[in-house]
């Protein structure tokens, strides 16, 4: 089985939270699942801009992304985000590699949206890598960077990435940890099913916003790309990936239509 586990920003910020996903990763991985793991960070952005004088804007739930922005990227999402998480990875055993989508081509992307800057939208990604690393018993690690066609370097959505990757490589599951414990509606319930009609009328309602817009966003992609269903919990509630592999029904799942897909 090959499943892809995106990682949000939020859970790779201290040492105990890196380490206890590690130790779940490693124990999925040691059951035979080949992982590929893509990041976010944008917790770690919005510090890192913050800290220089730069305030962060977001436009549905993406960063605007200047020169500057992508320098940052490149040193925190690609630099010490990557990193951190790679050694967390390795010190429970698994040989974890650090990539970004532009290690040969496993994210190529033109701009989104001029609006947004230097946002890129992932057209291509080539599995061949990822299938020779995880063939060889490798564990990528794939910060939310891509190239274009000319070497631009793009800032890419972690869910985004993470949808992009999963397709080319042809995952048979796709799990997002993030620091909510699912998707939840006004009244701040969890919603446990969404097909990807519910998914945009909570973007509509203003519902879901933010981050949880651009998640909503990836998913519908996926799902309508033909990954059969993309599964969204919190990545801090006790031994979470292994009871998502496992098959229990925590958080919140997203499929195309229907009941009977479910
Ligand atoms: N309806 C909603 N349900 C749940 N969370 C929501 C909703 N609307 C907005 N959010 C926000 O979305 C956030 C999750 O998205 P966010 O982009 O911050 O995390 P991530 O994608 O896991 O991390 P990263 O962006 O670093 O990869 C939550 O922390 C919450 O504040
Ligand atoms: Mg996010």
């Amino acid at each position: 089985m090959k499943a892809l586990v995106k990682i949000g920003g939020s859970l790779l910020d201290d040492p105990g939270s890196r380490s206890d996903i590690a130790r779940q990763l490693a124990a999925v991985s040691a059951s035979g699942v080949q992982l590929t793991v893509v990041h976010g960070g944008g917790k770690q952005m919005t510090r890192f801009l913050e800290e220089r004088g730069v305030k962060s804007s977001f436009v549905r739930g993406l960063r605007v992304t200047t020169d500057e922005t992508v320098d940052a990227v490149l040193k925190v999402l690609a630099g010490t985000v990557n990193t951190q998480l790679v050694a967390a990875l390795g010190a429970v055993g698994l040989r974890a590699v650090g990539l970004t989508g532009i290690d040969s081509g496993v994210a190529t992307a033109v701009q989104l949206d001029p609006e947004l800057g230097f946002v890129g939208k992932v057209e291509s990604s080539d599995p061949r890598l990822l299938e020779t690393l995880t063939g060889a018993g490798y564990v990528p690690v794939v910060a939310c960077v891509a190239g274009g066609k000319a070497g631009e370097v793009y800032n890419v959505n972690g869910d985004s990435m993470a949808v992009a990757v999963a397709s080319g490589w042809k995952v048979d599951r796709l799990v997002f940890l993030t620091d909510v414990p699912g998707v939840m509606n006004a009244a701040k319930e969890i919603l446990p099913l969404l097909t990807v009609a519910d998914c945009q009328q909570l973007i509509a309602d203003g519902v879901a916003t933010g981050g949880m817009q651009a998640k909503l966003n990836a998913a519908c992609d996926a799902v309508t790309g033909g990954v059969g269903e993309v599964r969204i919990v919190r990545g801090s509630d006790a031994d979470i990936v292994a009871r998502v592999f496992a098959g229990e029904q925590t958080g919140t799942r997203v499929i195309q239509a229907g009941v009977f897909q479910a």
